[in-house]
């Protein structure tokens, strides 16, 4: 666990603000996804002071990483923009009053549908990433009367020391325009349209990333990239370096609190500012895009331990009421979290155990061979950082229910995403007229 002021230890029991896991599970039910306001607060101003610091900028939210109303209210009462990369992920930054201009529209193949929807709801950026969306973002545009501003994303052909799934920048990804290849065509292309303004580019290097010399490396080679452009007198006004940087999951990772997390970005936006003036560029407003990181950490996964099963010498395995429906990331990308018994949390954890779901699938596993007390049945089980991609891709699989999201504010704590029932999980069924 990577404590914190509103995530630690007292009397025996696991504490998320002024709550003992215990009392939250209790009074809402388990599985439970629980997130830290205080966390995403205090990470949000971090990450806008920082990208802010040598120059301007702005920090905008990947929605993918977790996508709720309520905290993209609490992310656009702290200056962030957002990423949105379909029209559920718009529709939802517009029902939270998030500031249109300040949404940039993500997608290696927008629909036109979403297409209209951007252009509808008057948003800052579109960032194109298909030659067939340039022709249709200038010909809808054009419907329209307007001049949208687009980035375009490019791909600076560096690989990230993170897994091939979550890679997004080498050489075979299915995202972006190459750099060191037609990049360059397609902008002069979109920069001679009559209803496009190409405004800057937008790099997205992957995710856990901790290793930021590829950060460095993107940045060298877009600003050579920016200075090419320049010659042929095309500006960029926009840089969006993306976000992507690695979170603590187990004690292999490392510990970072805001502050340093916030120390990535400056870093990101300063080593951008610094190389082009060194190229002689104009100074380009830096836009960063982080998911995981803002929302990760602040979120933790309450279970009620159901099962279990010991086969000594082999594997224990300890099953609680969630799974890949609600944490689909192990059976994705083998991912490895830590966990404790929240209610005995200051016993060892002595035992290793294989943390398994309730679902039909022998790869439903929260984590293979994880340190943890000694668990019985009704045991309150807590996973940490899963704040990011696990809502977010949370399913129906064996018609299980989504569960639902508690915010805890300090003191306070409250659903942000209800409990869905049985009705809800029928509520697109139907029985067509000829089986009436
Ligand atoms: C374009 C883009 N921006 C931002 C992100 C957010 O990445 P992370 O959640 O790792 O910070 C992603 C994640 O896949 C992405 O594809």
């Amino acid at each position: 666990m990577n404590t914190r002021d509103t995530l630690y230890v007292k009397d025996g029991s696991l504490y998320i603000g002024a709550f003992r896991a215990t009392e939250l599970a209790e009074k809402f039910g388990t599985p439970l996804y629980v997130m830290d306001a205080q966390y995403i607060a205090e990470v949000c101003d971090a990450f806008v002071a920082a990208v802010n610091k040598s120059g301007e900028g702005a920090v905008a939210f990947a929605n993918k990483a977790f996508a709720a109303v309520a905290t993209a209210k609490l992310a656009a009462a702290h200056g962030l923009w957002f990423d949105v990369v379909s029209g559920g992920e718009l529709y939802l930054v517009q029902n939270a009053g998030a500031d249109m201009k300040k949404v940039l529209f993500h997608g290696n193949n927008k629909t036109p549908r979403e297409i209209d929807e951007g252009l509808d709801a008057g948003i800052g950026y579109f960032v194109i990433d298909s030659l067939n969306e340039i022709e249709l973002l200038d010909k809808k545009a054009g419907e329209r009367g307007v001049v949208q501003d687009v980035l375009v994303r490019v791909n600076p052909g560096v690989s990230a020391h993170t897994y091939e799934a979550v890679m997004t920048a080498a050489p075979f990804s299915k995202f972006g325009f190459d750099v060191h290849g037609d990049a360059a065509d397609v902008i002069k292309d979109i920069a001679s349209r009559k209803h496009l303004r190409f405004c800057g580019l937008h790099v997205h290097i992957g995710s856990q990333i901790y290793d930021h010399s590829s950060y460095d490396t993107a940045i060298d080679v877009v600003t050579d990239f920016m200075r090419g452009l320049a010659a042929d007198g095309i500006t960029t006004d926009v840089l969006d370096m993306g976000g992507g940087y690695g979170i603590y999951y187990t004690d292999e990772d490392p510990k970072f609190t805001p502050r340093r997390y916030a120390y990535t970005v400056e870093n990101i936006a300063l080593r951008a500012r610094e190389k082009s003036a060194e190229k002689g560029l104009k100074q380009p407003f830096i836009i960063v895009e982080p998911g995981r990181s803002i929302v990760g950490e602040a979120g933790i996964t309450l279970y009620t331990v159901g099962a279990v099963k010991d086969f000594p010498g082999v594997r224990k395995y300890v099953a609680v009421d969630g799974g890949m429906f609600e944490n689909p990331r192990y059976a994705l990308y083998e991912s490895r979290y830590s966990a404790m018994i929240a209610n005995k949390a200051d016993k060892p954890a002595d035992e290793v155990v294989t943390i398994a779901g309730k679902c039909c699938e022998s790869g439903d596993l929260i984590g293979k061979d994880m340190p943890l007390q000694h668990a019985e049945t009704g045991d309150i089980l807590a996973v940490f950082s899963t704040g990011a991609y696990n809502y977010s891709m949370a399913s129906n699989y064996n018609l299980n229910a989504v569960p639902p999201v508690v915010l805890v504010d300090g003191d306070k704590a409250g659903y942000i995403v209800k409990p869905q029932t049985y009705r809800d999980l029928l509520r697109n069924n139907t029985v067509p007229e000829w089986m009436k």
